[in-house]
């Protein structure tokens, strides 16, 4: 078997270690759309062109946002291993399909509340299940708010006056991709999957089949494979946050990406769970509605119920080896 390469000084097995908990994280239907190039110097972070999703996701936004999640992993995770780690996001002299190289900028000693966050990479998981019906405290809502502001972005808390307008968008953005019989069948490539797959979303972690009556949670991961339970219900009044950036465009979507690794790593590090409610900016027409909601000067990334839950189901990943790429040739514009 092929040993796994090293980098920054750092053993084989200390470097797979770092690649593995980078591929923790969260990504669209578990589509995991990485992979590493890995260089004694240097660790580059590509995009999978065979993991995209097209029709979800024509314009690799989502693709983008999960790499750079990802990315926000491998810093940890460097951090940890006491490598400073120095990026560049979409490196210019690198291959198309590199999002961002990671160098060693010498030794570092892991900042405490990063160091919650590394601790919490294994722990978070998307949390499809009801809340209870417990308020997220006002400190850990500035907790969370704080979180993306240090990834240069910000977090718009929905306030009450806005949860029907918001509700009406969620609706009308699920409606239109469960009319598109190219949405459901790409969906269906990777949902009700048993719990020995590698990759999208296992029956276990589907969380309960939702109803029309149910306010947030639509999109249905059980794949026909399970029933709801009678008598189960959503909780009436989760928080719900919408991640945004400033700007729009590549690096702005692997910002995003960082900012909603470190906002669901708190989330998680707090004793707080959460899962994506994504349909809404997918669809443009209510993207561009929700950002004229917060305002026109902010482009909303991804919208999140955040609650008090039991501990969810962890989906598998692939092997990290698998994550590897040694040859980056072949253009790939992501
Ligand atoms: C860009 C993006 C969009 C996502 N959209 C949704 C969504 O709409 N609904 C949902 O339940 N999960 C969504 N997820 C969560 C993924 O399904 C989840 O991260 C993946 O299945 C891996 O599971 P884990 O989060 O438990 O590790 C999204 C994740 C990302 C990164």
């Amino acid at each position: 078997m092929r040993t796994f390469p090293a980098a920054f000084g750092l053993t084989s097995g200390q470097t797979e270690q770092v690649v593995r908990l980078a591929g923790m994280a969260p990504s669209l239907h578990n589509s995991q759309p990485w992979r590493f190039r890995v260089l004694p110097h240097l660790i580059e972070l590509h995009a999978d062109p065979k993991r995209h999703l097209p029709v979800a996701d024509p314009e690799d936004r989502e693709l983008r946002l999960a790499c750079g999640a990802a990315l926000f992993n491998l810093r940890l995770a460097l951090e940890q291993a006491g490598i400073r780690p120095v990026v560049t996001l979409l490196p210019r002299l690198a291959a198309a399909t590199a999002l961002a190289e990671v160098r060693s900028g010498g030794h570092v000693d892991q900042r405490p509340e990063n160091l919650r966050c590394y601790e919490a990479i294994t722990e978070r998981h998307s949390h499809r299940q009801p809340f209870r019906n417990i308020p997220v405290s006002a400190a850990d809502r500035h907790l969370l708010m704080r979180a993306a502001h240090e990834e240069q972005a910000w977090l718009h808390v929905v306030q009450p006056g806005e949860q029907g307008t918001l509700e009406g968008l969620v609706h009308r953005a699920h409606r239109a991709q469960m009319a598109d019989a190219r949405f459901r069948t790409e969906m269906a490539a990777w949902i009700g999957r048993t719990d020995d797959t590698t990759e999208g979303v296992p029956v276990s972690a589907a969380g309960p089949k939702p109803e029309p009556k149910d306010q947030w949670v639509h999109r249905d991961f059980t794949a026909g494979h399970t029933e709801r339970s009678p008598g189960t219900e959503f909780e009436s009044n989760p928080l719900l946050v919408v991640l945004c950036t400033r700007h729009s465009g590549r690096e702005a979507d692997l910002q995003a990406g960082q900012a909603l690794q470190r906002l669901w790593l708190i989330t998680t590090a707090q004793g707080l769970v959460a899962s994506m409610i994504s349909e809404v900016v997918e669809v443009p027409e209510t993207r561009e509605e929700l950002q004229r909601m917060l305002g026109g000067n902010v482009v909303p990334r991804a919208l999140l119920r955040i609650g008090h839950g039991a501990p969810s189901v962890p989906s598998p990943r692939r092997n990290v080896g698998d994550m590897l790429v040694d040859d980056v040739s072949g253009a790939f514009e992501s």
